[in-house]
């Protein structure tokens, strides 16, 4: 310590010599049992005392300044405690760095500073750590008690950190913040894992998509087959290497190449434009009508009660219709085609070979015959013969009776299923529809680009018919599988960009079937290696059970108050601290949260080796 006027006045007063005063200091500690030695060289510092304020799995740690370097944000310790008891504990808080014996407000600090002295009293460090288990027999269960004041504090090698965090994973993410290189990954054959679903949440700029970039490039790196539902079409070039000088250089500080994404294909409507017309693997396809549950289209078509009702009678007349017509079943295939319309589930699929045109013509008829107007031209190439012709008439003249009234329903009915059919993608004899088979080759990636279809109804149908087609080729995988017939499942990643256009908290009532369909992949996902990741910048749209199925999160930036208050109540195992960093996270950063992990880790993700198109 400097000297001050006071210790100035003692060295006036008549003292031994400091010869004597050793002496006596020596006998003295000798008398106590001679000098103090750490009992382990190794402590870097020591809990402290507890206060009337300390909380459960909270603790304060003391240490001498030179060992600041062991304790950043996030660092890991152990505590030995003085009972026997072992604790590991993470750095929450500090380290803070506090004047010995003084206030670091006091007075006489303040004032020399400000006065332009220099008094710098000897001082040590604080930190807050959390409790985040007790060691016993080499696991980490949750703590009963907590470490005894003065317990010695030990610092974890980045290997044991490692070890502890259970942070790795052969699908790279990132590396751990406040920590020398740990890796952040997903492991990617740990079936509890990815197929126990993922949620990538965060404000726009927050980087959600340069994670999506990464996780698709990891995923595909490991022979997933994953599929992208690109709202906006900025995954279509990923096949490209990134030329973003900022990325670019961050790539290169972590020792990373940039690289284009293997075995990409563009998918995109019949009649709509892609994002990428360059991409080497470009494909249109168009829907099928009857592969869509008639339950999924009256949920996603938004149907009031009214047109309900008017949609299931003009439904089942469509299929008598067919039936008549000899469209279905056929008349070549008669055993075979009844067979499967007794095995027929509507809840999974529609009346086969119905087209939206069939449906719509019925609609027309229906509308004509309540309006008592005559009969218009049908749309559908299948009813423009004159028998067809003949055959509608026949059926409207039999049900007029049953028709339920009021034309304005049936025309609104009408609308909805004329804003269907105007973008040309249903049933489109252009295109071929999907072929699923494909869509789960291992190692392959489907980016279907929906920048273009300008209606989040189409968007939903497409989506609810891939989950739906998905699952059921995989099924079908898993049946062989279990027969021996097949070597492995694929392993099949689904990304659902723009999660809450697709299921929202506000429409989720009325959507008790799409709902369903999502909980029934998620849930069979994990035999069958099914794995949903829903992304969205608003996850407070997203229905409440949804979280009940996502048990992977990756947090970027969020920093509506309400939102993080509803997440934090519907997403367990992320504490106070990393919460609160939520709102202050830099574009990249995020809080990954994975079963595979010990704790959430605070995460720098990497920059994206791929190319992102640019969208304002
Ligand atoms: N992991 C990252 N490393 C470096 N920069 C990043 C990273 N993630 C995001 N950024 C920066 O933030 C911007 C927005 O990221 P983006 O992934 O498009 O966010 P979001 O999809 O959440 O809107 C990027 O253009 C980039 O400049
Ligand atoms: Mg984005």
């Amino acid at each position: 310590m400097t000297p001050t006027n006071e210790t100035k006045a003692m060295d006036e007063l008549p003292l031994r010599s400091t010869a004597e005063f050793s002496q006596d200091l020596v006998e003295e500690v000798n008398k106590l049992g001679g000098e103090w030695q750490e009992e382990d060289p190794n402590a870097i510092g020591r809990t402290m005392f507890d206060l009337p304020h300390s909380t459960d799995d909270s603790l304060t740690i003391l240490l001498p300044d030179k060992n600041r370097e062991f304790v950043p944000s996030q660092a890991l310790l152990r505590i030995k405690s003085k009972d026997g008891r072992v604790y590991m504990a993470v750095v929450v808080a500090g380290p803070f760095a506090e004047p010995d014996g003084l206030r670091g407000d006091t007075n006489l600090v303040v004032t020399t500073t400000v006065r332009g002295g220099i008094f710098m009293p000897p001082y040590h460090c604080r930190c807050q750590v959390e409790l985040m288990g007790e060691e016993i027999n080499g696991q980490l269960l949750p703590p009963r008690f907590r470490p005894l004041p003065n317990s010695p504090v030990f610092s974890l090698s980045s290997t044991e950190t490692e070890e502890v965090l259970k942070a790795a994973g052969d699908i790279r993410l990132g590396l751990a913040a406040g920590h020398d290189r740990i890796e952040v990954g997903i492991p990617a054959d740990k079936k509890s894992v990815l197929p126990r679903h993922t949620g990538i949440f965060g404000t726009t700029g927050g980087g959600k998509s340069t994670t999506v970039a990464n996780l698709i490039a990891e995923a595909q790196r490991n022979n997933f087959a994953v599929i992208v539902l690109d709202v906006e079409g900025e995954y279509t070039r990923l096949n490209e290497r990134t030329t973003d000088p900022v990325m670019l250089a961050g790539l290169e500080g972590r020792g990373l190449q940039p690289h284009g994404v293997a075995n990409t294909s563009v998918y995109h409507l019949i009649g709509r434009d892609t994002a990428n017309p360059d991409h080497p693997d470009l494909h249109s396809f168009s829907l099928k009508f009857y592969t869509l549950s008639p339950y999924a289209l009256v949920e996603l078509a938004e149907l009031s009660e009214a047109q309900d009702t008017r949609f299931w009678k003009a439904y089942n007349l469509t299929k008598t219709l067919l039936r008549r017509l000899e469209i279905f079943p056929r008349k070549a295939v008669l055993n075979k085609d009844e067979e499967i319309l007794i095995n027929l589930d509507e809840f999974e699929v529609g009346y086969p070979l119905m087209t939206l045109n069939h449906l719509y013509d019925v609609v027309l008829a229906c509308t004509a015959t309540v309006d008592k107007g005559e009969l218009p031209q049908p749309v559908s190439p299948d009813f423009k013969n004159e028998q067809t012709r003949e055959a509608i008439k026949v059926l409207m003249n039999e049900q007029a009776a049953t028709l339920e009234k009021s034309i304005p329903s049936w025309r609104a009915l009408q609308g909805k299923l004329g804003r269907l059919r105007r973008p040309n993608v249903f049933d489109n004899p252009q295109a071929q529809a999907l072929n699923y088979s494909r869509l789960i080759k291992p190692g392959h990636v489907s980016l279907i680009d929906l920048s273009d279809t300008n209606s989040p109804v189409i968007n939903n149908l497409v989506i609810s018919d891939i989950l739906r087609g998905v699952q059921n080729r995989q099924d079908e995988y898993y049946q062989e599988y279990e027969k021996g017939s097949r070597e492995a499942l694929p392993k099949v990643m689904i990304i659902i960009e723009e999660a809450h256009e697709f299921l929202s908290e506000e429409r989720i009532s009325a959507m008790p079937f799409l709902f369903e369909q999502v909980a029934r992949i998620a849930k069979r996902g994990r035999k069958r290696w099914l794995s949903l990741v829903f992304v969205t910048q608003l996850p407070q749209h997203l229905p409440r059970q949804l979280f009940g199925l996502i048990n992977n999160y990756i947090l970027h930036k969020i920093n509506d108050e309400q939102t993080l208050g509803r997440l934090q109540k519907v997403i367990s195992g992320v504490d106070e601290s990393l919460w609160k960093r939520m709102p202050g996270l830099a574009p990249g950063q995020a809080v990954v949260s994975l079963t595979s992990m010990t704790r959430p880790l605070l995460t720098s993700i990497d920059p994206a080796p791929c190319k992102l198109r640019m969208i304002d």
